[in-house]
């Protein structure tokens, strides 16, 4: 699915971020499972990652975010009437996380959803608040992402132990008179469903043994990735009739800093355009592109008016890209 956003300008008008404190180094990886510091940096770029606490589950690393989110678009939560939180690693599988942030917000009478679409949930998100605002049907939408995939990893997995943190980001969306959203490009493979997957989480396998853990065919997963963080930046681009030397700030999924590297290269980003926070936080699925967007407002490179292009991938195999001109402040996001 592609097209052009049009109708009066929708934009994100507030931006909001939240990770656990416990910081996890290669080094303490390398004390539970056979790896080290050096193949972990030299493989994925990744030196750290936040883990949630036992007690922490996904509403408690949203409520901060969208309280900081909130907060930078000068809203209280009764002004949100649309609330979905993308996110494979719900508080449960049933309510839905989003009614329980919602909830404790105080956006009373939003609706509120959970959306599944693997890291690439986010962007997805992104897009159906979107097109809710531009419809008519919602005045303003809270969209968290977010995982706490250290509950669905195989602690003693060293191939998908190394690569996931824990973390949440948040954004308001509503109707702006300028900038904001230009297009969207989302896709889903559906044979690629096995690659990375969690079999023992819903209604056709039992939750036993190896099948409650996250399965990864990382080979596949790599090529999926590089191949589609192209084709969907290319294909976004085409459509929005702009080129990548009209982007000023690209921000790809942080899942494996040589799966952005050979985006950049394909793509022909100049290296100071994007946005890379993989080392710090590893893969933190949904989480991973409002996490990086907070750090381009925050290093001064995401300004109002700049031209950004995010794009995620992940299980589904799914995609999604979006092209938007930036509105918030520089000195907002923390
Ligand atoms: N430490 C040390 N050795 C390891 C580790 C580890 N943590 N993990 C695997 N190895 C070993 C393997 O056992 C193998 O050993 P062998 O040759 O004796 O059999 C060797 O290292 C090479 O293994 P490969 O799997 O071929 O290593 P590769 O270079 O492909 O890197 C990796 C593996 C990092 C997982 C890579 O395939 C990758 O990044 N894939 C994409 C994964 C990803 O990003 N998934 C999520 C994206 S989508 C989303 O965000 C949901």
């Amino acid at each position: 699915m592609i097209g052009r956003t049009n109708g009066r300008p929708v934009s994100i008008t507030g931006l909001g971020v939240h990770v656990p404190e416990r910081i996890v180094t290669n080094d303490d990886l390398a004390a539970i499972v056979e790896t080290s510091d050096e193949w972990i940096t030299e493989r994925t770029g990744i030196r750290e990652r936040r883990i949630a606490a036992d007690d922490e589950a996904m509403s408690d690393l949203s409520l901060p975010a969208a309280r900081q989110a909130l907060e930078q678009a000068g809203l209280t939560a009764d002004a949100i009437d649309l609330v979905i939180v993308a996110t494979v690693t719900p508080d449960m599988a049933f309510p839905a996380t989003a009614a329980l942030v919602a909830d404790q917000l105080g956006a009373h009478d939003a609706a509120a959803y959970d959306l599944s679409a693997g890291c690439t949930g986010f962007m997805y998100a992104l897009a159906q608040a979107h097109a809710m605002i531009a419809a008519g049907l919602s005045k303003r939408a809270l969209v968290v992402g977010g995982d706490i995939l250290s509950r669905v990893l195989d602690w003693t997995d060293r191939s998908t132990l190394i690569l996931f943190g824990d973390g949440a980001g948040a954004v308001v969306l509503e109707q702006v008179n300028e900038g904001g959203f230009l297009g969207f490009e989302l896709g889903a493979d559906g044979a690629g469903a096995g690659e990375l997957h969690l079999p023992g989480s819903g209604s056709r396998i039992p939750a036993e043994g190896e099948k409650e853990f996250l399965t990864m065919n990382g080979r596949e997963v790599f090529k999926f990735a590089t191949r589609v963080l192209v084709t969907s930046a290319e294909a976004i681009l085409e459509t929005c009739e702009l080129t990548v030397d009209d982007v000023d700030v690209y921000v790809p999924h942080q899942a494996n800093v040589r799966i952005i590297d050979h985006a950049v290269r394909k793509l022909g980003f100049p290296g100071e355009k994007v946005v890379v926070n993989v080392d710090r936080y590893g893969n933190t699925s949904s989480g991973s592109i409002p996490l990086a967007l907070a750090d381009a407002v925050a290093d001064g490179r995401l300004r109002p008016g700049s031209l950004v292009l995010m794009t995620g991938m992940g299980a589904g195999l799914t995609w999604g890209s979006a092209l938007m001109h930036w509105t918030l402040p520089t000195n907002g996001a923390s």
